[in-house]
């Protein structure tokens, strides 16, 4: 029999890819960026299992390219806005995903970026270097004090949660909207609706998926609900945030800063006006960047992917409607 043939996108880590050489036939894409697209297309024609990234677009023109023997779609990540999810299911192929393992990764890394932008970390880093120190100041580089300020979660699914777990230690008030799941009674998060959130807390995290009902939430009139001294971070996906009503917000310090570890689009072209603000901290998709969490996460893709080009169950589907 001959081994089923799969692409993978790029290299994923070892302790994954050790996992299908045995079993499968793989063809994998050597590139440090991802495949082109005309490559993508032609190098997935025939193939039973596609394991992919992020940052490779799964639509029905790649499904088509692919096949209709194509079995099982599994995305190393747990967003999956990059595939039409809708259309894979139309045609019966299982999507996987990697939750849960991520989620203390992502999680720090929020926290990170707060406060990095509430103490002006890398700004103090950049002015060190510019051999700006020239003494102690009693009022240089001033930040924003955690204890006691309210942290505005959007979106209060598992790294939502999580963030907030860490915010406690700070003795941080939370306030969360998240219109998807019921209030948590043993929270001691608040359940509040947006326009509230926005206007009360201090910090605004964003930990929502992207979709249609997401896309520029946090647009000019999110930003104009925010306090002059909000800080905004954002390690969900880039869309969710309104580019030009971020920018504007932070030049005109409409809200005091900004940390981002996703951009509309990725990567945030060189010449963004965004790249010349001082009071943004920016970084380049690293929020589950953990060794161990992205050894586990291409465990759980490789793991996902063996199981649907032998038919089994995703251990991780995002559409279980296909074994309806
Ligand atoms: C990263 O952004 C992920 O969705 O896993």
């Amino acid at each position: 029999m001959p081994k089923p043939r799969v692409f993978v996108t790029r290299a994923i880590l070892p302790k994954g890819f050790d996992l299908l050489k045995d079993h499968l036939d793989v063809d994998l894409w050597p590139g440090e960026l991802p495949p082109p697209r005309d490559e993508l297309l032609r190098r997935v024609a025939g193939i039973d299992g596609l394991l992919c990234l992020l940052t490779d677009p799964i639509d029905a023109a790649l499904m088509d390219a692919a096949g209709p023997q194509l079995k099982v779609i599994s995305n190393m990540a747990v967003g999956y806005d990059n595939i039409d999810v809708k259309e894979a299911t139309r045609r019966g192929i299982p999507v996987g995903n990697t939750p849960g393992i991520l989620t203390d990764a992502t999680a720090d890394f929020a926290f990170a970026l707060l406060l990095a932008a509430a103490r002006r970390v890398v700004e103090a880093d950049r002015f060190t270097r510019a051999g700006k120190w020239q003494t102690w100041g009693p009022a240089t580089l001033l930040g924003a004090d955690l204890t006691g300020a309210t942290l505005g979660i959007i979106g209060f699914g598992r790294i939502g949660r999580a963030l907030a777990k860490r915010a406690g230690g700070f003795d941080m008030r939370i306030l969360y909207h998240d219109p998807s799941i019921p209030p948590q009674p043993d929270s001691s998060a608040r359940a509040v609706d947006l326009e509230t959130l926005l206007r009360e807390a201090d910090f605004i995290s964003v930990h929502t998926p992207l979709n249609p009902q997401t896309y520029h939430l946090v647009d000019a009139h999110a930003f104009s609900l925010m306090k002059p001294s909000a800080v905004l971070v954002n390690t969900a996906r880039g869309g969710v945030v309104d580019p030009l009503a971020l920018y504007d917000a932070l030049h005109q310090k409409r809200i005091a800063a900004a940390a981002l570890d996703v951009t509309e689009p990725e990567p945030i072209p060189l010449d963004s006006p965004l790249l010349t603000l001082e009071n943004l901290v920016i970084a380049p998709h690293i929020a589950s960047a953990s060794l161990h969490t992205r050894e586990k996460m291409s465990v759980m893709a490789a793991e996902n992917l063996l199981a649907g080009v032998t038919g089994q169950r995703l251990p991780n589907c995002v559409n279980p409607q296909v074994y309806a």
